[in-house]
């Protein structure tokens, strides 16, 4: 198998990060078992925001210089300036056990998918936060079009249902967490 490294983030990521986003966009009318389900893409100015405050990683491809996926963590911190009043990281905040680490988003581009590499992200993360958090939360849609493949996966990686929450008028969402030790 290929090298796959997972570094941080930097600004010249952005453009990439935008483009494994959009492929990865779905319509919640959609067949889809996995996506960023009618997800309005970031700007560039707020992803490269987001890079600055956030632990934010992607996995690259080391023998091609390619960046492959993203992962998007907030410490509780800076979730209120990032997201505001956003009702899915509201409800995260009011679950949670401070210290809490977010993740917003993870994604891999198409010809990178199951090889593993949330695994590898969050190992990476994991090795980040030290002892320095107590738990780490993730969401995912639930309805209308259940996200199944990153279920699978945020149960493969330790996390469990906590508890689902309806916003946005018409999508629930279901909370994940996982404890660190
Ligand atoms: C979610 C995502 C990051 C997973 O990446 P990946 O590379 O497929 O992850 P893995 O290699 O660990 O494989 C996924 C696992 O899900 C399982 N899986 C795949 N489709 C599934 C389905 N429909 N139902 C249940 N499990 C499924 C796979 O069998 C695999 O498990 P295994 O390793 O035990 O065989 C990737 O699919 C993706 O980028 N999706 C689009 C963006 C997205 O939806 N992000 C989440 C919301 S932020």
């Amino acid at each position: 198998m290929k090298d796959y490294l997972i570094r941080k983030a930097e600004q010249e990521d952005v453009e990439r990060i935008i483009e494994i986003a959009q492929s990865r966009l779905v319509s919640s009318s959609s067949n889809e078992t996995t996506g960023l389900i009618d997800y309005p893409i970031p700007s560039a100015e707020k992803y490269s925001r987001r890079i600055s405050q956030g632990l934010f990683y992607v996995a690259y491809d080391d023998s091609w210089g390619y960046v492959a996926g993203f992962m998007d963590i907030y410490r509780d911190e800076s979730l209120k300036d990032i997201f505001g009043e956003d009702p899915v990281v509201n409800a995260v905040l009011e679950a949670g056990q401070s210290p809490i680490a977010y993740i917003n988003t993870l994604a891999v581009a198409k010809e990178f998918e199951g090889i593993g590499l949330p695994s590898r992200f969050f190992s990476r993360l994991e090795e980040d936060l030290g002892k320095s958090c107590k738990q780490i939360w993730a969401a995912i849609v639930l309805e209308p079009l259940r996200n199944k493949r990153s279920a699978a996966v945020l149960s493969k990686a330790g996390f469990t249902f906590e508890e689902e929450i309806r916003a946005f008028e018409r999508y629930t969402f279901g909370l994940y967490k996982k404890l660190m030790n």
